[in-house]
């Protein structure tokens, strides 16, 4: 029997090629916003194209289609192989991913039609998030369904990251979106005042913490080992890793709400937290980098390793530089300015794309019995997107820091040194910069459309039958 017969490999092809095609669709609109920053005719005076609008569908793109497809893919992918079983239901999972690329088609439209709850990550309407609930419960059947039927006795650790970070979000996604609907496109939040905030920012960091990261640690801990040919670097840190970050995540939130109505026990707590959240996090990013020890010389060779480790410096930078943004008296300089957008991007490119891409890298030959068409074009990949999130992070730090300096900056008889509008113009250059960055990173990810399409149309013969899982010992 093949491996297409003992896995449902089809799903996992489905989310994988959508994960490509809604990562385009996601960073061109992120591409687009951004040269509207630079260049503000691009707003062309249209609503539906207006910033605003195209800002939360950037988001919900990259995030939520990008970012899902790439954790449904890797997740149904990753529980089979290290379970030794084939998803629980197909149906099920099949309504998973349809289900879910109607969500993806529903915020697409409504988005752009101004059609939101105004409540960040979570701007979709009342009738949409009730199919995501339907969705992701059905997703956590599916998983947790094969669990339960493996023939494996140990539960690999890919799996541990993968299942909270289903769990947490039902949870957080259900609490979050509690709404009064007035109408079939509008709806109030069944919080109020500070406790509307409180329990925003709870979902929206855990949103970071489970959706941005719980989910891609399940993608290092299976996929670098595979394609070092490595054991994981230490089995018992990555438990002590998944233990340490999930119980300390979900102290981080009130990190948002610094210098606003919320207590201010609450707000050191959640700084608190944000930095003890350092050491579980470089923890985690190690034992990823730490698996190649004694094969370090095959990041030389192999630009798809290269990719993934890179990723993990990106993690291991964006999980430092948080935990300091976290700190009261710096996030009095970083707030509202740039600087988060720059911490928000080495995390979301860096980290959670590099890692996505790398693990299609793996699977797509692989789930389509290829050999990837051409390494000397993942090499080009790779650095044309790397070059591009230097210029993009790199630009908005100096941005940040100077729009916070100059809205700080105070004359010896007490008045402002500089007004809003010049801390605008002085962001120009930088903003012209981020473009450049994203569009190249937008370019790489070309290349690899291009790489991939190749790769499926089969111009290279089959590769061999895929090895058991190493990492699944
Ligand atoms: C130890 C880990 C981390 C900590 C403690 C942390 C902390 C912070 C802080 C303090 C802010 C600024 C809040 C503000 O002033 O409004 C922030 C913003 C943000 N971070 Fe992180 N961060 C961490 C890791 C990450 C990672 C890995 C990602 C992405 C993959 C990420 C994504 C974001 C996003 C999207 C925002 C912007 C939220 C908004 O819309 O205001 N963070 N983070
Ligand atoms: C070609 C790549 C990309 C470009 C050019 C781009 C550009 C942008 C721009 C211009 C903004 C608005 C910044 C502002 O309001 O000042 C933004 C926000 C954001 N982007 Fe991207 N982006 C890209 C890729 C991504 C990816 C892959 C992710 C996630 C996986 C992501 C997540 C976000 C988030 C969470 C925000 C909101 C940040 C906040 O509110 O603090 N972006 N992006």
């Amino acid at each position: 029997m093949t491996d297409s017969n003992t896995y449902n490999y089809k799903v996992v092809r489905q989310f994988a090629i959508m994960t490509i095609v809604w990562g385009v669709v996601g960073m061109a609109v992120g591409v687009f916003i951004a040269a509207q920053l630079a260049w503000p005719a691009l707003n062309f005076d249209l609503p539906w194209l207006s910033f605003g609008r195209l800002r939360p569908l950037h988001t919900n793109a990259v995030i939520f289609a990008f970012g899902g497809s790439a954790l449904f893919a890797t997740s149904y992918y990753v529980v089979q192989r290290t379970c030794h079983a084939r998803l629980c239901s197909d149906k099920l999972a099949a309504f998973t991913f349809w289900g879910w690329q109607t969500v993806i088609v529903s915020a697409a439209i409504t988005l752009p039609l101004g059609i939101t709850s105004s409540k960040e990550y979570a701007e979709l309407e009342w009738p949409i998030d009730i199919l995501i609930a339907v969705v992701w419960v059905s997703y956590a059947w599916v998983f947790f369904g094969t669990i339960l039927k493996r023939k494996i006795k140990h539960i690999y650790v890919a799996n541990w990251f993968y299942g909270s970070f289903i769990i947490t979000v039902a949870v957080l996604h259900i609490v979050n979106s509690m709404a009064l609907p007035v109408s079939l496109t509008k709806s109030y939040s069944a919080y109020a005042g500070v406790q509307d905030a409180m329990i925003q920012w709870w979902y929206g960091h855990n949103a970071v913490g489970f959706f941005l990261t719980a989910g891609f640690l399940g993608m290092m801990y299976y996929f670098v080992p595979k394609q070092a040919n490595r054991p994981v670097y230490s089995y018992r840190l990555s438990i002590i890793h998944f233990w340490a970050l999930v119980f300390t995540y979900i102290w981080a939130g009130p990190h948002h709400l610094h210098y606003t109505a919320l207590p201010d026990w609450a707000q050191s707590l959640g700084m608190t937290m944000s930095i003890v959240l350092l050491a579980p996090s470089w923890g985690g990013m190690i034992n990823g980098m730490m698996t190649l020890s004694g094969a370090w010389h095959k990041l030389r060779s192999d630009p798809i390793l290269r990719i993934m480790i890179v990723s993990l410096s990106f993690y291991g930078m964006s999980t430092f530089e948080g935990p300091m943004m976290a700190i009261k008296t710096v996030n009095a300089l970083s707030h509202y300015t740039d600087w988060t957008i720059g911490h928000v991007h080495s995390g979301a490119l860096g980290w959670v794309a590099l890692i996505s891409l790398g693990c299609l890298y793996y699977m797509i030959p692989r789930l389509y019995g290829r050999e990837i068409y051409s390494v000397k074009l993942i090499e080009v990949h790779f650095w044309v997107s790397t070059i591009g999130i230097v210029l993009y992070i790199a630009s908005m730090w100096v941005s940040g820091i100077m729009q916070g300096l100059m809205w700080r900056a105070a004359n010896d008889d007490g008045t402002l040194t500089y007004s809003f509008v010049e801390t605008v113009q002085a962001m120009h250059p930088f903003y012209i910069i981020r473009f450049l960055g994203g569009a190249m990173f937008l370019l790489g990810t070309l290349v690899m459309v291009y790489n991939i399409w190749k790769t499926i149309a089969g111009s290279k013969p089959v590769i061999a039958p895929i090895p058991l899982p190493a990492a699944a010992h």
